[in-house]
């Protein structure tokens, strides 16, 4: 089946149930993609497609654990079936850390974090990245974090596992660079998603990144969806390999 919206291209969002995930799954369908809606959390997906059909667009949702190796692969499977192939993806689901310094954090809770960032990003780009080639090219985007490029203060596995992401990002892109395949990393600072706003829930934290944010205030979901999509997009056609970030001045 061929899309019958203007860009003709298709990819899935993991993690599009919500914040960053669910902006560049609507960002992606008004410039004219077909988008695989997944999330483990299947009734905030279906929010989303909704969304994007409200606006005129074409959304396919599956429940999709990342770190759910069978679901993963049918998810990549679906997405050529449905839509003729896979031009693009968004691997946007993570989740953060109880923050602790590293002697009191159990091993348990480290390789949770990062069996998730990293095991489930490690597991959406193996079959991404086949269907990518055998589209004859497209475009990966991880959704590290500005803590994959230093370090936050009590927030070790998060840390090292959003390494990991960038990490993986380069690896790929390189290796896959001569088959017509651009991987790229974005790399959020503070963004007030539903996850962070749960998080920031009843303490200073919200304040407190504002002050310490050179532009002055967080950035919202879109503002770091914007910079996902652009990777996505053929106008970053000579990008691969880079992690974006997208955080108000904070790294520089
Ligand atoms: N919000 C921030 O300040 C911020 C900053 C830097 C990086 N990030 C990264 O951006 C990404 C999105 O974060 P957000 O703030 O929008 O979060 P969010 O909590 O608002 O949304 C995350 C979505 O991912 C889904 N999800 C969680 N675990 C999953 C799994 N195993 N499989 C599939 N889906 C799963 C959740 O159900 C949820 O819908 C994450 O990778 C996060 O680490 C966020």
């Amino acid at each position: 089946m061929t899309s019958r919206y203007r860009l003709g291209k298709a990819g899935l969002v993991t993690g599009a149930g919500s914040g960053i995930g669910r902006a560049a799954a609507i960002e992606l369908a008004r410039q004219g993609a077909d988008v695989t809606v997944t999330d483990i959390d299947e009734p905030s997906a279906a929010v989303t497609a909704e969304m994007i059909r409200k606006g005129g667009g074409e959304a396919l949702v599956l429940r999709v654990d990342i770190v759910d190796e069978d679901a993963v692969r049918t998810a990549v499977e679906r997405t050529v079936e449905t839509y003729g192939g896979l031009d693009f993806a968004v691997n946007n689901a993570g989740l953060d850390s109880h923050h602790q310094q590293l002697d009191r954090m159990s091993l348990e809770e480290f390789e949770r974090v990062a069996h998730v960032n990293m095991g489930g990003t490690f597991l959406c780009m193996k079959y991404e990245l086949p269907a990518l080639e055998s589209r004859g090219g497209g475009a990966i985007v991880n959704v590290a974090s500005n803590g994959g490029l230093y370090a936050i203060p009590t927030a070790p596995a998060y840390v090292a596992a959003k390494h990991g992401v960038v990490g993986l990002t380069k690896t790929a892109a390189v290796d896959y660079a001569p088959r017509g395949v651009r991987v790229n990393a974005v790399c959020p600072g503070p963004t007030r998603t539903p996850g962070f706003e749960r998080v920031a829930a009843g303490t200073d934290l919200i304040a407190m990144q504002e002050a310490i944010t050179p532009l002055g205030r967080m950035a919202t979901p879109e503002e770091a969806a914007a910079a996902t999509v652009w990777l996505c997009s053929d106008a970053a056609s000579y990008i691969t390999g880079i992690a974006l970030s997208v955080d108000g001045g904070r790294r520089a």
